[in-house]
């Protein structure tokens, strides 16, 4: 990235985080220097998400998300980064940003996506040749009509090794472009020839119309069944969803996730238009996002299989995290909504969705389905399970409501159930509440970031390094202390990054703010970074606590070398009482 210097300080400076984060969250709780409101990235009915604007960021208790304001805009719009910054700067009415992607890799993005279109259309006119018969029949067979494979963009791809090849060098297109768009492959001779070979294609296009890549159906039995483009530079698999650009038009709010390409073409077919598929993989945070632009509910259209099971468990807890109400669809006498609907016909379809238990049922039912009523010791573990699942919901009325419903399938009164529940959740809060006391003071070991990449391999040294940046934060006066500290004293190399940004910005003497910091990250260290200055540290004794703080990292970087021998540990612990430590 080649923002000019300076620019994202004019616009974070530009940019309060309260102003932003307020016309998006209602920020009317104040504790300390702190707002707090409503989540937008998890459900809650107590607020855990707090704004500094102070510090110029936000952190949510309740799940982790946090950073600065560009961080905030990147993710609840789902922006890139640079997109974010241009949305910021367009609302501080800066000039927009000169993102500094070189016009090269512009221009091939460009041409990538001007080669899928025109690989579509030629897929697509492939349907009215005698190439394309055998994909017509396969479309017959499977009862896609005219009408609809017009508005998917479906084709066929023809029986042979390079008929793709060519018409795009026709139309001007090179075989690195090609390739590169994952639409021919190489032969171990070096050759190339066409990926999709007597497949009928269906386009993923995105919400602005733009064709990303391919998915291809075998006409009969051959393996795989499905093929799908690789990632390229304008395909990621697990950002989009096949038919998004139709869905998300959907007008009766029925936004439907099926697991196949099919499924959602007989969807749309029998009138359910807001029917999308994941391509291939499982659900992704990022797909549900995607979503939740579009609706906040969203009914689960997964084969009855246990495959399906498991992978509808799944995507309840990622829509809940995205603040979606989920609803699962039980399909029954058809393996997938595809097979449903030619089977029994739309009606059937529309009452079966109007039947679909919500989240809550369909989780107790799933707890239900291992337990025995009739049998008083199974029904015993059945309430305690009911309770516990119960007493991690945080609405009220809905607590009711489900005690009472499990009341008469035991016979046990809704009461009971119900102080089952609130002896959990009370344990619970009690519990949290606890660790966070604990968090807050000075911490003798960090808690480890979210992000596998970032994983703390040494806690005790992370928790000290982190204690370093923030008192730099603080106190930029006690950086020269810092001073002799390398790579090799911090354990964790992203804490160490964030050190080196500080100390530059200290030496350049630019803002030094933790923003300014969380700007110069990636958005998962931005996030981690927002609950490691969450911390307190207090400046009236800073000076000793860097100097704790640069011991402790000193004795962990022996230990992790192994060379803390008694010697060495006995000289350490005469050099620490200066800092009277113990
Ligand atoms: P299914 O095998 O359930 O697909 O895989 P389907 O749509 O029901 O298949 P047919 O056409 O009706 O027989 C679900 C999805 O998983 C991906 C595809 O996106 C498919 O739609 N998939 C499946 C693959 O990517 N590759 C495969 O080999 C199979
Ligand atoms: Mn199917």
């Amino acid at each position: 990235m080649a923002l000019q210097d300076g620019y994202l300080d004019e616009l974070t400076a530009r940019s309060d985080i309260a102003d932003v984060v307020g016309s998006y969250v209602n920020l009317n709780k104040r504790s300390g220097s702190n707002l707090f409101g409503l989540c937008p990235f998890h459900g809650e009915k107590t607020p855990s998400f707090s704004v500094s604007p102070e510090k110029q960021i936000y952190h949510c208790f309740g799940c982790g998300k946090g950073g600065g304001v560009i961080n905030f805009i990147m993710e609840i719009e789902g922006l890139s980064f640079m997109d974010a910054v241009a949305f910021l700067a367009k609302r501080a009415g800066m000039p927009p940003p000169d993102d500094g992607t070189p016009n090269e890799v512009k221009n091939k993005r460009a041409r990538l996506l001007e080669l899928n279109k025109e690989a579509a259309r030629f897929y697509y006119e492939m349907l009215s040749q005698p190439e394309g018969k055998a994909a017509v029949a396969y479309m017959e067979k499977r009862k896609i009509t005219r009408p609809v494979a017009i508005r998917f963009g479906l084709g066929a791809a023809p029986d042979g090794w390079d008929y793709l090849l060519k018409a795009m060098r026709g139309k001007g297109f090179t075989e690195k472009e090609m390739f590169e768009a994952g639409l021919i492959k190489k032969s171990s001779k070096g050759s190339f020839y066409d990926t999709f070979r007597n497949r009928l294609m269906f386009p993923v296009i995105d919400v602005r119309g733009s064709v990303l890549g391919f998915s291809g159906r075998a006409l009969g039995d051959n393996e795989p069944k499905y093929l799908n483009s690789p990632d390229t530079p304008v395909f990621n698999k697990s950002r989009n969803l096949f038919a998004i650009n139709l869905a998300k038009k959907c007008q009766d709010g029925r936004f439907i996730l099926c697991e196949g390409n099919v499924d959602v073409v007989s969807l749309h077919q029998a009138g359910f238009t807001g029917a999308v598929a994941s391509l291939g993989t499982s659900l992704t945070q990022d797909q549900a996002r995607l979503l939740s632009r579009y609706t906040d509910q969203i009914v689960l259209a997964y084969d009855g299989d246990n495959a399906g099971i498991k992978a509808a468990q799944r995507a309840i807890g990622i829509f809940e995290q995205v603040g979606m109400k989920v609803r699962v669809l039980r399909i029954t006498g058809a393996k997938d909504p595809d097979e449903y609907i030619h089977s029994y016909g739309a009606a059937a379809f529309a009452q079966l969705l109007d039947d679909s238990p919500n989240q809550v049922d369909y989780q107790l039912a799933q707890i239900r389905a291992r337990f025995q009523l009739e049998d008083e010791k199974s029904r015993v573990a059945y309430l305690n399970e009911a309770a516990d699942f119960l007493s991690k919901r945080s609405n009220a009325v809905e607590r009711e409501v489900y005690a009472n419903r499990i009341a008469q399938e035991t016979g046990i009164s809704a009461d009971a159930i119900l102080l089952e529940a609130k002896k959990r959740s009370s344990r619970k809060a009690k519990q949290d509440k606890k660790k966070a006391e604990r968090e807050l003071m000075r911490p003798a070991q960090a808690i480890q970031p979210s992000g596998h990449e970032l994983r703390y391999s040494d806690v005790v040294s992370a928790a000290a390094e982190e204690g370093i940046i923030r008192l730099l934060l603080l106190d930029p006066s006690l950086s020269p202390m810092t001073d002799v500290l390398g790579a090799e004293d911090f354990s964790s190399p992203f804490l160490y990054k964030a050190f080196r940004i500080v100390k530059k910005r200290i030496q350049e003497n630019a803002s030094l703010t933790p923003a300014s910091l969380c700007n110069e990250l990636e958005p998962q260290e931005a996030q981690h970074m927002s609950a490691v200055l969450q911390k307190p540290e207090r400046a009236s004794e800073a000076q000793r606590a860097m100097g704790d703080y640069m011991e402790k990292l000193k004795t962990q970087r022996l230990r992790r070398q192994g060379r803390l021998n008694p010697g060495a540990l006995a000289d350490l612990y005469r050099n620490k009482k200066g800092y009277g430590e113990h």
